[in-house]
């Protein structure tokens, strides 16, 4: 199957063009990520499903307190969102306890905000199809994101769980590299770390080279210029 990429906004410009060029499996969305385009979370969201389309994921998360509030949220997000749908749910006791509640439901659930290994072994138990460590986070207050990430798949081939590593939280390419290197199953990157996963400075040199090189014998005449 291959690294599953998906996209950390909820920019549509951002969006169309990721999926345009990259082969983006979908999207995740968080409340911080919502608010920062300033306008009805629903609209965003029905525009997000329209420019991916019903088969690619999309992540969203509830933001209740209760497991109750969380199911309402997740139901409601569903009816009105539809196509691939992934509630994301932060690894708080009510948040367990609404994943096995909708996971009854027949409902794809990502657990998030996911700091250490136990957290996501107790959620991929109640149900999680993904698990969402923040890679970045940890790294930022001296542990390691990447050693979370690794303890993880390993758990989850310890006990033969399905769940998935979907890791979040990324600054920059190296993050990705190792996170990938342990085992991660995905990421969802920033649109700006989409980029950097494929830039390098001798690539685009090289790219130059090519076609400075072929213009000095073949000028304007392109490969396909007897293509009729
Ligand atoms: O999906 C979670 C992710 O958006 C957190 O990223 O960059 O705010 O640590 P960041």
């Amino acid at each position: 199957m291959g690294m599953i990429y998906l996209l950390d906004t909820a920019n549509l410009e951002q969006i169309k063009k990721a999926f345009e060029f990259y082969p983006m499996s979908g999207v995740t969305t968080n409340p911080t990520i919502i608010s920062k385009e300033n306008r009805n979370f629903l609209d965003i969201l029905k525009e997000i499903r329209e420019v991916i389309g019903e088969d690619k994921m999309l992540h969203v998360q509830a933001l209740g307190a209760t497991a109750e509030e969380i199911v309402k949220e997740a139901e409601y997000l569903s009816q009105a969102i539809g196509g691939n749908l992934y509630i994301k749910i932060p690894v708080i006791p009510e948040g367990i306890k609404a994943m096995m509640i909708l996971k009854q439901k027949g409902m794809k659930i990502t657990a998030t905000a996911i700091f250490t290994a136990q957290q996501a072994l107790m959620a991929a138990v109640a149900g999680a199809d993904f698990v969402a460590p923040y890679v970045n986070r940890i790294d930022n207050i001296s542990g390691s994101g990447v050693d979370v990430v690794a303890q993880i798949v390993q758990l989850f081939e310890n006990y033969a769980l399905d769940a998935k590593v979907l890791a979040a939280s990324f600054k920059n390419v190296q993050q990705v590299q190792e996170v990938a290197l342990a085992g991660g199953h995905s990421v969802t990157v920033n649109a700006e770390i989409m980029d950097a996963l494929l830039t390098h400075p001798l690539t685009d040199w090289s790219v130059n080279q090519f076609i400075t090189d072929w213009e000095k014998v073949y000028g304007a005449k392109k490969l396909t210029y007897d293509v009729k």
